[in-house]
């Protein structure tokens, strides 16, 4: 080859292997970055509502909580948007005048349903369901951000498969009491502001009998849970098969103190009874 080709062009040769090699890394790049951008995953972006309903002056304003509206959240797969008469309860009184409420009272005198326009939409071969986020301690922050701040509703996250994935490989992380679960501000338990845990059942614990408080239950505070013991007869009565379920005992239950998220995702996860990381990767929890 050498008569055909002099040094020169072995030098080329390499050079423009080199080029082709770095266009196509770069190529790969970009279409990551392409499936990862805003644009694709529709994070930030505000649709334009028919009403432009307002989150912050709602929740933070006024102070509603989130099922007022969402009222399927904790029971079902859907959270659900609310129907016109949740609005007309108090716009029927407030700002009756007001042009932007125009398709409000528009569908309160016909029946139509406001049509709303998704902000958050996984594909329709994607598995999800609020009920069992919300009763094993995922708040609803934590997926949707700050909504008390949110003039404006907007997808925080990028709800793609990584994004899920990334938690169910390590839920503690994420793992709250369920007391806290619409707390928009919730930052997780720390050396200045611990968190005290029990549970109110012996053994088998779910996450409905675990009590979590922020104040100090060893002060003796009105949260003090009372842990029932079973078949404990009270001392002095004589226990006979007339006296009908067995009366039980309360005692106060013992807590225990956290000052780390990561001590407290290690408690939840086993009083919640979490599957394994492996489990909750598998395919076949989110695509069935
Ligand atoms: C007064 C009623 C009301 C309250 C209270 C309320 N919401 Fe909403 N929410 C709505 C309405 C109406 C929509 C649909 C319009 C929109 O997307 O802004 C909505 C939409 C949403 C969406 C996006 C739905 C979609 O299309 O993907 C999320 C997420 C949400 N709300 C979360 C919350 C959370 C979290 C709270 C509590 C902090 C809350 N909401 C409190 C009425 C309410
Ligand atoms: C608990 C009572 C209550 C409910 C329920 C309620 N609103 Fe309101 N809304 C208010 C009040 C009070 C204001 C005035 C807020 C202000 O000026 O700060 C308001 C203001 C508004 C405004 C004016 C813009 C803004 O946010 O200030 C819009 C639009 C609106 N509401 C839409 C809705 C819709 C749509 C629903 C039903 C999903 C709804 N509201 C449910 C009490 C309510
Ligand atoms: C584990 C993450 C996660 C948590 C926690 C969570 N959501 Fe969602 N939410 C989602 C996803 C994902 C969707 C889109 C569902 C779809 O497209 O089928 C969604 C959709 C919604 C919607 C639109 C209507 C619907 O059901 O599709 C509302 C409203 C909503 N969430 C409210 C809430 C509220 C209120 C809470 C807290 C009580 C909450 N979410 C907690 C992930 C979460
Ligand atoms: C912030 C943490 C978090 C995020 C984000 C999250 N999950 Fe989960 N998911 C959990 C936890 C915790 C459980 C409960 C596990 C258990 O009980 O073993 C769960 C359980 C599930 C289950 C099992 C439901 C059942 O009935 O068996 C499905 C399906 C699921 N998640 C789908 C999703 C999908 C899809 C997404 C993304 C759109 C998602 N999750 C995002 C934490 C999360
Ligand atoms: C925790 C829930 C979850 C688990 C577990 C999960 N997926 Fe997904 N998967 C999703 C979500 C959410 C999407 C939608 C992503 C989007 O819209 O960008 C998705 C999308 C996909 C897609 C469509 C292509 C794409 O990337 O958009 C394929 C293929 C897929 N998943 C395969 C798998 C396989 C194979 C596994 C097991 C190794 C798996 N998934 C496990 C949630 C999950």
């Amino acid at each position: 080859m050498a008569q055909v080709f002099d040094r020169s062009s072995n030098a080329l040769a390499r050079f423009s292997l080199v080029l082709t090699g770095l266009i196509v890394i770069a190529l790969g790049v970009a279409l990551d970055q392409l499936q990862r951008s805003p644009w694709v995953t529709r994070q930030g972006q505000r649709p334009d509502q028919p009403v432009p309903f307002s989150h912050k002056h709602h929740v933070e304003g006024l102070g509603l909580q989130c099922q007022y509206c969402h009222v399927q959240v904790e029971k079902a797969a859907y959270a659900g948007i609310p129907p016109t008469k949740t609005c007309i309860n108090c716009h029927a009184q407030i700002w009756t005048n007001a042009a932007l409420l125009e398709p409000v009272r528009q569908s309160w005198a016909t029946g139509a349903s406001i049509q709303w326009i998704r902000v958050h939409d996984l594909p329709d071969y994607v598995y999800f369901n609020h009920d069992i986020h919300v009763n094993k301690g995922i708040g609803c922050a934590s997926c949707h951000g700050r909504v008390d701040e949110m003039p404006l509703m907007y997808q925080q996250s990028t709800l793609q498969m990584e994004w899920c994935l990334n938690c169910h490989r390590n839920p503690g992380k994420n793992l709250r009491p369920v007391s806290e679960i619409y707390n928009m501000a919730w930052a997780g338990p720390s050396s200045d502001k611990p968190v005290w845990c029990t549970s109110t059942v012996k053994g088998g614990a779910t996450a409905q009998n675990v009590n979590c408080t922020t104040t100090n239950p060893t002060a003796g505070g009105p949260e003090v849970a009372m842990l029932q013991m079973e078949g404990a007869t009270p001392a002095g009565t004589a226990k006979t098969a007339s006296d009908g379920p067995a009366m039980g005992v309360m005692v106060p239950a013992s807590y225990e103190k956290f000052s780390s998220q990561e001590d407290l995702g290690k408690y939840l996860t086993a009083q919640y009874h979490i599957r394994t990381p492996n489990e909750l990767s598998s395919c076949e929890t989110c695509h069935r």
